[in-house]
């Protein structure tokens, strides 16, 4: 990364002003002073929240020009915006989720981030994001940065800000995403990008090298991307784009996609699957009642069909079938009418469920939410690259419903109205489903270090319904959006 810099480094005699807010080691303070040389150094600041870090950046770098502060950058910056602007900035933030950033620091950050950068931040939006705008406001105008960050700004809402302020005041000289089959640290369950960016405004017509695979300095896949594009470009990590990928693009504005033909919804979270999905058999063996059962699907792990075949009583034909405890009576009624159920919620008890999370926030704490049988799934997380699909659809044609390890799929206008009138087309549809690549897939979903992808219901409802519209024409009409652009595949005729 330091070397990327100095490649750009344009700034003449300009000494160096160095800075890295989460200066852990100061492991990219060694590399600035192996690239720039100590001579060309004439300030040098590292920021580190963890006293023993510190301490022991301290004994390394502290003789050899690095000022370290101990303390939290975000509260050490905040009256210093426009103070000491650093030129040159290496630095990998902490990749905290922000359910793990309380909500008064989450407010107090975001009231900054207005104040010093101009742009509103989503609440969802992990620690890195903060640094990053934080930064930015505080560098000299012309200043280079690079910053090794978690991919997920790049495709997700949250990242929206952040995109923004890439796009409009900075300007992104490139951008590399490490493949993410090959996790970069073995600590880091994420996915991971280096950003090389200069502070100035991008001038018209500005391209930036989106690069991908490989190493930072040979990368496998390159791509110039306008600036304008990225602009209004959802998803990000679509660039560099494979001739697969652009197959299929992903799906534009006002385009059908699944979810105008799907309402697309996660399964139910039990708030603890152990105690509350049981196979049958022991359900039987413990007395609990039938009524107060209901069929689920096990884990995608111990799932092989793709078709759920449904007996008699509508529980799914696979070996063990499992049940969900499903009850909504209160307690004085359970213990009075179904003594072996109360048995069983007493044990519970022993063990602290109704003091868990979801348990806590429910009345009575065993309720559990309530889905319809979805007659398609979708598989939540998985692992594929090229060809193959991280994520399965499974055609459910049993009674079971599923936990949050699925999406679930439900027919929903113009597409339930063809199912009524035609259900043998049911097979049809799930064949259209299984049709959707593994490069549509990856391009909506998002990635985890280690190459796990993951599909949330709002990311499988942007993929294009191409496919859809060209089997089934009668879709888009009775969809009633005629002035709706229909998918790029597809013709007008
Ligand atoms: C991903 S590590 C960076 C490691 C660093 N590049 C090095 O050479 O060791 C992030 C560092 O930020 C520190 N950190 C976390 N929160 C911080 C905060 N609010 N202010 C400053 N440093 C912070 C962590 O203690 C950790 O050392």
């Amino acid at each position: 990364m330091a070397h990327c810099l100095a490649a750009c480094w344009k700034q003449g005699d300009t000494n160096v002003r160095f800075a890295d807010p989460a200066v852990g080691t100061g492991s990219f303070y060694s590399a600035a002073l192996q690239v720039f040389g100590p001579g060309r150094i004439a300030s040098a600041v590292g920021i580190e929240v963890d006293p023993r870090f510190h301490a022991a950046a301290n004994n390394l770098w502290a003789s050899r020009g690095l000022q370290l502060v101990q303390g939290d950058f975000t509260e050490w910056i905040a009256d210093r915006v426009g103070v000491n602007q650093p030129n040159l900035i290496l630095a990998n933030p902490p990749y905290v989720r922000h359910h793990h950033v309380p909500r008064g620091e989450k407010e107090r950050l975001r009231r900054l981030i207005r104040k010093t950068c101009g742009v509103e931040v989503s609440g969802l939006a992990g620690l890195y994001v903060y640094f990053l705008l934080l930064v930015t406001a505080w560098m000299k105008d012309g200043g280079l940065a690079a910053w090794l960050v978690p991919s997920e700004f790049m495709d997700v809402n949250y990242g929206a800000a952040l995109k923004q302020v890439l796009t409009t005041q900075v300007t992104l000289e490139r951008l590399h995403r490490f493949d993410p089959a090959i996790a970069q640290f073995g600590d880091a369950l994420v996915s991971s990008v280096v950003l090389l960016l200069r502070k100035s405004p991008p001038v018209p017509g500005h391209t930036v090298a989106f690069t991908y695979g490989g190493t930072l300095t040979q990368p496998a896949v390159t791509q110039h991307i306008p600036v304008s594009v990225l602009h209004s470009a959802r998803k990000w990590t679509a660039y560099p784009g494979s001739n697969h990928d652009r197959h299929r693009a992903p799906s534009g504005p006002g385009e059908v996609t699944l979810g105008d033909l799907f309402r697309i919804t996660r399964g139910i979270a039990t708030g603890a699957n152990k105690f509350f999905i049981l196979p049958r058999a022991e359900a039987r063996r413990l007395c609990l009642p039938d009524s107060l059962l209901r069929p689920i699907l096990p884990s995608p792990r111990l799932l092989r069909h793709t078709v759920i075949e449904r007996a008699p009583d509508g529980y799914p034909r696979i070996d063990p079938q499992l049940c969900l405890l499903d009850c909504r009576l209160p307690e004085h009624t359970v213990e009075r009418c179904h003594p072996p159920l109360w048995e069983y919620l007493r044990l519970a008890q022993t063990h602290g469920l109704p003091d868990r999370y979801l348990c806590r926030k429910r009345v009575p704490w065993y309720r559990q939410e309530q889905r319809e049988p979805a007659p398609f799934l979708c598989t939540y997380m998985g692992r594929g690259q090229d060809d193959h699909r991280p994520f399965r659809f499974i055609w459910n044609r049993s009674d079971a419903i599923a936990t949050n390890l699925y999406l679930m799929l439900f027919p929903r206008t113009s597409l339930a109205q063809i199912l009524e009138q035609t259900p043998a087309r049911v097979s049809e549809i799930h064949a259209l489903l299984n049709a959707v690549t593994g490069y549509e897939l990856r391009q909506e979903g998002r990635v985890y270090g280690g190459g796990l992808h993951k599909i949330e219901p709002g990311e499988l409802a942007r993929i294009s319904a191409a496919r859809f519209i060209e089997r089934l024409p009668g879709l888009v009409e009775a969809l009633g959006r005629q002035d709706r652009p229909l998918p790029r595949s597809v013709g007008l005729a």
